[in-house]
């Protein structure tokens, strides 16, 4: 709950979300000084609604229905919002009144004649990419060496190397992602990136199950794997290089991935996104080192998209407030249908911290709770998954017993030792720490 003081629910309400608004007006100002005639005065318009908005949420005012924007989802957040009853934006349940706070804001752009398509976390997105060059460059160049390797003959044990080293890289790919780390400088947000700050993270790794993945991949040949993807820029570099990985090992014959159909959590992955990277990573303005490298892997990149081995396909279900517990036979809100779709795959991997809150019903689990037990019907409805999270909200389960303490106390003595003493809670929203649980769907 946003009224819960020792959450990061408390603190994200009242101090990021009018921070992330405001970024918005600041990006729909600049779109609206470029535009005329009648996309400017819709823009102006736009301002106001999320200006207004602003407001509502910093005094924390009643949240009322979704205006009915002509979509197939508003009847399905309306009816939530009736079961969860009164709400205001500083008492309500985290997940529903951020996925609301989205929601709304994409319905405001489909009231627009030229709008409904638009962006407003686009240039945000871009920006941060283009400042991951040396990551960038760093990985495409290991990834033309290992290309090279695996036409050779590779044995199943530096194919399982490999496969965690991939793993790991995508992993603490989601330690960048926007809505949390906007103020990083270059220099920080290279350090998280590099080699070196990975294989020290791998101690932090709380829950790791990356060889139960392995045998589910490695015990079918071929078949499919599927990505929900989470954030653009750096963390999607990290998944597609992870899926090209797949497709030139035999490892899978086909990869899914699954993006976001709307403007969702400042830095998701849309659709449009996957050409974007594209034209990103063929520019050599915005990635100037390692040019070889990456063309080499765009290429491989555009080939395998247009042979059909790396398929994009998105579902409105992604983004509604629904937990992925919907995600079985008779599930709502599309929930049916990604359940029969994700049936299909070997592995669907679940990249980040909101895919996982939505996991676990973003509920205040017993940090030792079963990870198949916070997952309820899905651990045993067939669909066998993985979630790949750096931790940055409240929910984490799956810990061995005082393990929760342990980390409660590391936390208080490193944030003392920088002179800024903070709740020991605050490990579990760091971003510090990661799970890798892994279902087999038959529990
Ligand atoms: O914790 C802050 C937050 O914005 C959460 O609301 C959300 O779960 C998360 O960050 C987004 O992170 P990710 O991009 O990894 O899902
Ligand atoms: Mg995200």
């Amino acid at each position: 709950m946003n009224s819960d003081t020792d959450s990061f629910a408390f603190t994200s309400a009242r101090s990021r979300w009018p921070v992330i608004l405001t970024g918005i007006v600041d990006d729909l100002s600049r779109t609206t000084l470029e535009s005329d005639g009648e996309k400017a005065e819709e823009g102006k318009a736009l301002i106001e609604k999320v200006g207004a908005l602003k407001y509502e949420v910093e005094h924390d005012r009643t949240l009322v229905p979704l205006e009915d924007d002509g979509l197939y989802d508003v009847a399905l957040y309306n009816s939530e919002f009736e079961r969860q009853g009164p709400m205001s934006w500083g008492n309500a349940p985290w997940l529903y009144s951020e996925c609301y706070l989205y929601r709304k804001l994409y319905g405001y752009l489909q009231t627009t004649a030229h709008w409904k398509d638009y962006d407003f976390f686009a240039r945000q997105k871009l920006d941060a990419f283009k400042s991951s060059e040396v990551a960038v460059a760093e990985l495409a160049i290991r990834y033309k060496t290992l290309s090279g390797q695996l036409h050779g003959s590779v044995s199943k044990e530096q194919l399982h190397l490999l496969f965690r080293e991939f793993i790991d890289i995508s992993l603490w790919g989601n330690a960048t992602d926007l809505s949390l780390l906007t103020n990083l400088s270059l220099d920080q947000l290279q350090s998280l990136q590099g080699e070196k700050a990975r294989k020290e993270s791998e101690k932090n790794i709380l829950v790791n199950d990356v060889d139960k993945a392995w045998d589910a991949i490695f015990s079918v040949e071929g078949g499919r794997v599927d990505l929900i993807l989470d954030n653009a820029g750096f963390e999607f570099y990290t998944d597609v290089l992870f899926a090209l990985f797949l497709l030139d090992s035999g490892l899978a014959d086909t990869v899914v991935l699954h993006p976001k159909a709307m403007p969702w959590f400042v830095s998701d992955v849309l659709p449009v996104d996957l050409p974007v990277l594209i034209n990103a990573l063929g520019s050599s303005s915005v990635f100037t080192m390692a040019r070889e490298e990456i063309d080499f892997l765009r290429e491989q990149l555009v080939k395998y998209n247009e042979e059909g081995k790396i398929i994009v396909r998105s579902s409105g279900f992604w983004t509604t407030s629904l937990a992925f517990w919907e995600i079985r036979e008779n599930g709502l809100g599309g929930g049916h249908e990604v359940w029969q779709d994700l049936k299909e795959s070997k592995l669907a991997i679940l990249k980040g911290d909101l895919n996982y809150r939505k996991l676990t019903y973003d509920a205040a689990w017993p940090r030792t709770t079963p990870f198949t037990t916070a997952i309820g019907p899905l651990a045993t409805n067939q669909v066998k998954l993985f979630s790949l999270r750096t931790c940055k909200a409240d929910v984490v389960v799956g810990l061995t017993e005082g393990k929760e303490e342990e980390l409660e106390k590391a936390w208080v003595d490193i944030t003392s030792a920088k002179g800024k003493p903070e709740t020991g809670k605050g490990w579990a929203w760091s971003g510090k720490w990661a799970v890798m649980p892994f279902s087999s769907g038959k529990n």
